[in-house]
């Protein structure tokens, strides 16, 4: 097997989603065994056929803590070992801020961040034995708020801290960690309609993005994954990579 990437186990959230499936395509294209998660079963196993081989595709809800952390053994059921997770499942709730009802509040926190954290601290162990590493999604939204979408922005600031305390608190233990925020990439995620009365200068301040229509690919995201997880980042831990063709800055 060749490849940046050759015989590692790779576990992927999201993966019949947008960003998900093209990073686990990528990964597969550069030697790695990923482990396909989701809980789009249909999503998932349409993404399984299409990389073929032996790929394991498991299917969990990202709301429930427990199933989320069962990914990491289940993993290991098959495979024995894990040298990354990639966590990319997500959801995204809008609404005017003082519409937006605790479920929906509760909902996004427990899936964009619990859920995360819960595969995080059950892939402890096995990425001690790997010296492996994590990647976690976050988005530009952290970065400076997102208005009509509170509970996203909150969720995905929080992987961000989440992700630097386990880099901080792992490095010595061989542990890498690191998150991504992707700006708008076209998947069904990023491609949603404006809210009615939404502020319509802040949505085409969002869509100005140089030579590429206002979105990236997924495949644009999927790249920095299979760096992040790749020996060439062997010295970045604890970084937050922007992957958003400068859409935050403008
Ligand atoms: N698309 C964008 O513009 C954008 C920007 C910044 C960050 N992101 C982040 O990138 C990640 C992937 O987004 P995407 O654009 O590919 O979206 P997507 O909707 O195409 O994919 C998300 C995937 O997560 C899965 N998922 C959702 N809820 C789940 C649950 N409860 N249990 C298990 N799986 C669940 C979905 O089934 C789907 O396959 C998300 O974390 C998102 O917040 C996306």
């Amino acid at each position: 097997m060749k490849g940046r990437l050759a015989g590692r186990i790779i576990l992927v959230t999201g993966a019949a989603g947008g960003i998900g499936r093209a990073t686990a395509e990528r990964l597969a294209a550069e030697g790695a065994v990923p482990v396909l998660a989701d809980r789009d079963r249909a999503g998932l196993e349409t993404v399984r056929a299409a990389l073929g081989g032996d790929v394991v595709a498991l299917d969990y809800d990202a709301a429930d803590a427990a199933a989320s952390a069962s990914l990491v053994d289940r993993t290991l059921a098959v495979h024995g070992r894990l040298d990354a997770a990639c966590n990319i499942a997500g959801i995204y709730a809008r609404s005017h801020f003082a519409e937006m009802a605790i479920d929906d509040w509760n909902r996004v926190i427990a899936v964009n961040l619990t859920s995360v954290f819960a595969i995080c601290r059950r892939a402890i162990e096995p990425l001690k034995e790997s010296r492996g590493s994590i990647v976690n999604t976050s988005s530009i939204a952290a970065l400076d708020g997102l208005p009509y979408a509170a509970a996203y922005a909150v969720a995905k600031a929080g992987v961000i801290a989440l992700t630097q305390t386990i880099a901080a608190e792992f490095a010595a233990a061989g542990i890498r960690a690191n998150a991504i925020c992707p700006g708008g990439v076209r998947t069904p995620m990023g491609g949603a309609a404006p809210l009615p009365g939404a502020d319509p200068e802040l949505a085409l301040r969002r869509s100005r993005l140089p030579g590429l229509d206002g979105f990236g690919d997924p495949a644009d995201i999927a790249a920095a994954f299979a760096y992040l997880v790749s020996d060439d980042a062997r010295y970045v831990s604890g970084s937050v990579l922007t992957v958003d063709g400068a859409q935050r800055l403008m």
